[in-house]
């Protein structure tokens, strides 16, 4: 047994239950206590590795998810093996440096050299570890079903080399019951038990690059188990490197929680998207609307427009949340609307611009329109499901000629963004913003300079409400249009 801790000690410093396991109200439990409650002899012990921090961790996929969780638990004195597919980020991490923005390479580089990070290609040396958590991608196809070939090659892998004693967790955001159906029965043809013989877990994801504020080691960590023992395995091993963790009765609860923290952005994002084309066509500021609504100090939480909703995973966010409702017979209404009114986003962009360049007579065909921010988001690098693609491909097949400038994002390559040829991004000079005809800010990016572009541009379209209507020849979205302009219409309205 290990030496008598106190729950503080070895658990997260917050504990929530949903259910009841263990009841809050028992008061503090040593750590003793919390073995004495494990139900299976199999599971006393690995418990006791992880409290020991003598348990082996793995995480299976090395992004935006798993790089900074594998550091976290390298920092919280676990041995952390990350494995990959991709070489070129296993040398990465074994050569000590970071290729995550949000992860410091000091970290990768003390805990490599330290021996308490590395990585490999090769998933044999799962069956040396006591506990994998898969933080691979799951995706949606263009005919809108999820793509869960990762999570089944990841699975299918850790099958493979299951051995007894083992806690498997499932980070990737995927719907209810894809614990279950999926990795448990792919495990369970082993012949080995989950809750007897190995241990499963899901737990979602909440990871917000860029976030300094919210980190992976702040946020709390909701996790469902299969069974109690999966549950308490799971808390442990998290609580060890998380400063909070929430336990629910089940996967399919934990699933249904990212599920519904998705919807919740999705159908927030749609409606404020909305409140923006509304107030655009009332010649009311909507940053200035939000701004205020904003003070109320409950029931009210800011989202703000833009040219999508934002956020690696959030345009799928709608098509998962109503292919999951569909699977169950259930019609969702309000999640389909949002999501529609995220995806028509980029084309009301587009005709701010064109509405932008009819006021200096200029077709948008001809005209060379320089985009500042590809990136999903403010201060990442993450392109993926970014809607400043979409508006340059759209813009490009109205005859435009588009450059963009983000210094996340060195290099676009023609598969990427839909507009045929691989593109560079450009220096935000003077002179580079004087040769375009319109500089359109759709990433609002702290480094770049609002009043460096508003000064040199010919015309400025601020999706982002980067310029803060302090100039009033910017047309933003969902604000008044600049006073010369005249009438001013909703874009897309009738
Ligand atoms: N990044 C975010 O902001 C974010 C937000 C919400 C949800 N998510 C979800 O989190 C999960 C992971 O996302 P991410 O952003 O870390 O993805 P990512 O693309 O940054 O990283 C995934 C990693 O997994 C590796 N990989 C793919 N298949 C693999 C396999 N079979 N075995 C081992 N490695 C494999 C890839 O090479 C890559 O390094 C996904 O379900 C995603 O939808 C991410």
């Amino acid at each position: 047994m290990v030496a008598q801790k106190s729950l503080a000690d070895v658990l997260p410093r917050a504990i929530e239950f949903t259910h009841a396991w263990p009841d809050p109200r028992d008061g503090p439990l040593s750590g003793s206590d919390f073995l004495a409650m494990m139900d299976s002899p199999v599971a006393v012990r690995l418990l006791e590795n992880v409290l020991a921090r003598h348990a082996r961790v793995g995480i299976l996929g090395l992004g935006y998810v798993g790089l900074p969780l594998a550091v976290e638990l390298a920092r919280a004195g676990f041995k952390t093996t990350g494995i990959d597919i991709d070489p070129s980020r296993v040398e990465a991490i074994n050569t000590g440096t970071s290729y995550i923005a949000d992860v410091l390479a000091s970290d990768v580089s003390r805990f490599q050299r330290t021996g308490a990070l590395r990585a490999t290609v090769d998933f044999a040396v799962i069956a040396e570890l006591d506990t994998i958590i898969v933080c691979v991608p799951a995706p949606f196809l263009k005919t809108k079903e999820p793509d869960l070939s990762s999570v089944i090659v990841a699975a299918e892998q850790v099958a493979t080399h299951l051995h007894p004693g083992m806690l498997i967790v499932l980070e990737s955001a995927t719907h209810p019951g894809t614990t279950e159906q999926i990795v448990l029965t792919l495990l369970e043809a082993t012949g080995l038990r989950a809750g007897r013989d190995f241990f499963l877990a899901y737990s979602p994801e909440r990871i917000d690059p860029g976030n300094s504020l919210y980190t992976t080691r702040n946020t709390p960590k909701v996790i469902g188990g299969i069974t109690r023992d999966c549950s308490r395995l799971a808390s442990a091993l998290y609580g060890a490197a998380i400063e909070s963790v929430v336990s629910v009765s089940s996967p399919r609860v934990a699933e249904m929680v990212k599920l519904l923290e998705n919807a919740f952005r999705a159908v927030n994002s749609g409606l404020v998207n909305e409140v923006a084309l509304m107030c655009q066509g009332m010649n009311i500021d909507v940053w200035e609307v939000i701004n205020a609504a904003r003070t109320k100090p409950f029931g009210f939480m800011p989202f703000y427009p833009g040219p999508g909703v934002g956020g690696q995973s959030a345009p799928i966010d709608s098509l998962a949340i109503a292919w999951t409702a569909k699977q169950s017979g259930f019609e969702p209404r309000l999640i389909d609307v949002a999501g529609d009114v995220n995806a028509g986003m980029p084309h009301l962009i587009v005709e701010l611009i064109a509405d932008a360049l009819n006021g200096r007579a200029k077709p948008v065909r001809g005209s060379s329109i320089l985009i500042a921010g590809v990136a999903s988001e403010r201060n990442v690098d993450d392109i993926r499901d970014s809607p400043a693609l979409e508006v340059m491909a759209l813009l490009v097949a109205k005859g435009a000629t588009v450059s963009y400038s983000d210094p996340h994002v060195p290099r676009l390559p023609a598969s990427a963004w839909g507009g045929g040829r691989e593109l560079e991004s450009v220096a935000l000079t003077p002179s580079v913003m004087r040769q375009a005809d319109c500089v359109t800010i759709l990433t609002d990016h702290v480094v770049f300079d609002a009043d460096e572009i508003v000064a040199h541009a010919n015309l400025v379209v601020d999706t982002r409400n980067a310029t803060g209507g302090r100039m009033p020849q910017v047309f933003r979205l969902g604000a008044p249009r600049p006073p010369d302009l005249g009438e001013t219409t909703i874009p897309g309205g009738d």
